[in-house]
């Protein structure tokens, strides 16, 4: 999401005559955009930040600002505590960022965090910074209300609103026909996503039908709201990735519910099995934390048994951070020591290791269809791609073209990458 909003931010300043300096030491403005969903975030930010004195004291007139969660979050107080700072902008002020940046450059500070129910930055067309040309984020909405306890997200995003499929659509079918090949459509919970009568299996159906050599993915759902009819469409189109990125937080009901994520563990297992009844091949993916307030033994065990039982292919895992503002930080302890978080979250880590293993395994002999992306990072002789899974496989270059589609028959496999050879 942070990517897409910098993308955002670039086409913005490109338009009141900003440009890209090829390194910091040539730069008038540092802009650094931040997340500040767990504490760690946070600090790596600030001691970036901090780093930059060294750059500002040799070049005269440097600037630096933070933009994003973080600056939301904080406001004025972040440059008050970080004073080489000179300007903070939360998520929805990215237009006024010109105004700010000449503000500065006069010698004031500023800071703008006002929060919108309508900015989706819709219009916008954002300067693809990952610069591959074969894969672009699109941001579909913005916003979260489910007020999850642990999570600033409402705090620093503001209330959901959806953008106009007509722009949605539009922005697609230019990068497609700039030689993108996949798009993947973002928002914090994509399932809410409502434009009068278009819900999200309707936009999903529109961008799918654009070209079937178009790849759709989209991130993220929340299981409470992932629909039968989502899948449907999804089984309708089979250039819709066969990959769903589903956050369970943890296996255990009593955890879920202190959690406010309105499913039960049982809920959230008839999901998957729907996913699996309408795409066998799916892919499944998580994020998890470990240590919540009040976690008991039993608790974590109840995640490590149901991560058994649904075998994801991936999983973002993470320990608990107390985020001031949030439900927890007002009415729960943040009970579980350090170490103790720490040893429950590498017991995770290692659990889903072994199944991550296991499972690519058994792609072994399988054969998929790949989007080739570029050169692997390894050799020059080889070249990457994803399949529909969204798994990485690797492979000698042979005659492949990147931006191309190739078959790619896997003969062996790491925990994160199947390598293989392509099927002539
Ligand atoms: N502590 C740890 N992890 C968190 N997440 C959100 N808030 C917190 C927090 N306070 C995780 C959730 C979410 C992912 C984006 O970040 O797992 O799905
Ligand atoms: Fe945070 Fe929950 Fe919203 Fe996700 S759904 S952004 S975890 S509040």
């Amino acid at each position: 999401m942070n990517f897409a909003d910098s993308e955002v931010i670039a086409a913005i300043l490109g338009k009141a005559g900003y440009g890209m300096a090829e390194e910091a030491g040539e730069a008038d403005f540092i802009l650094i955009n931040t997340c500040a969903i767990r504490d760690n975030a946070e600090q790596r930010v600030r001691h970036r930040v901090r780093e930059l004195r060294a750059l500002q004291s040799r070049r005269q007139g440097l600037r630096v600002g933070v933009l994003g969660c973080m600056a939301e979050r904080l406001q004025s107080r972040l440059m008050a505590e970080e004073d080489n700072v000179s300007f903070v902008c939360g998520p929805d002020a990215y237009r006024r960022l010109p105004e700010m940046l000449a503000q500065v450059r006069r010698g004031q500070k500023a800071a703008e965090v006002e929060l919108s129910t309508t900015e989706t930055y819709a219009d916008i067309e954002p300067v693809r910074l990952a610069g591959n040309g074969i894969s672009a984020y699109i941001s579909i909405m913005r916003g979260c209300q489910n007020y999850c306890a642990y999570c600033v997200v409402p705090y620093t995003r503001g209330r959901e609103r959806s953008r106009d499929p007509e722009t949605i659509v539009r922005e697609t079918r230019t990068l497609f026909g700039q030689g993108y090949r996949e798009v993947t459509l973002l928002g914090q919970n994509v399932n809410s996503y409502r434009w009068e009568e278009v819900g999200f299996p309707e936009l999903m159906d529109r961008v799918a039908s654009i070209d079937p050599l178009l790849r759709v993915r989209f991130a993220t759902s929340h299981p409470k709201d992932l629909s039968d009819r989502l899948l449907e469409v999804m089984a309708s189109h089979p250039n819709i990735c066969r990959c769903i990125h589903l956050p369970v937080q943890s296996g255990s009901n009593r955890m879920l519910k202190l959690m406010n994520r309105r499913y039960t563990v049982e809920w959230y297992l008839d999901r998957v099995a729907a996913i699996r009844r309408y795409m066998p091949d799916c892919s499944i993916t998580t994020d998890v934390i470990a240590g919540f307030s009040t976690e008991t033994l039993e608790d974590h065990e109840a995640t490590l048994e149901l991560f058994r039982k649904v075998r994801y292919d991936y999983a973002f895992m993470f320990k608990y951070s107390l985020r001031e503002g949030t439900y927890a930080w007002k009415h729960l302890a943040d009970d579980i020591p350090e170490e103790e978080k720490t040893r429950r979250l590498n017991e995770i880590i290692a659990l889903q290791g072994e199944i991550a293993l296991e499972n690519n395994r058994k792609e072994v002999g399988r054969e998929y269809e790949v989007l080739v992306e570029g050169e692997s990072h390894r050799s020059k002789e080889q070249l990457f791609g994803r399949n529909s899974q969204n798994k990485v496989l690797v492979f000698d270059r042979g005659d492949a073209q990147t931006g191309t589609y190739r078959r790619v028959k896997v003969e062996s496999c790491t925990a994160a990458t199947l390598i293989g050879s392509l099927v002539q």
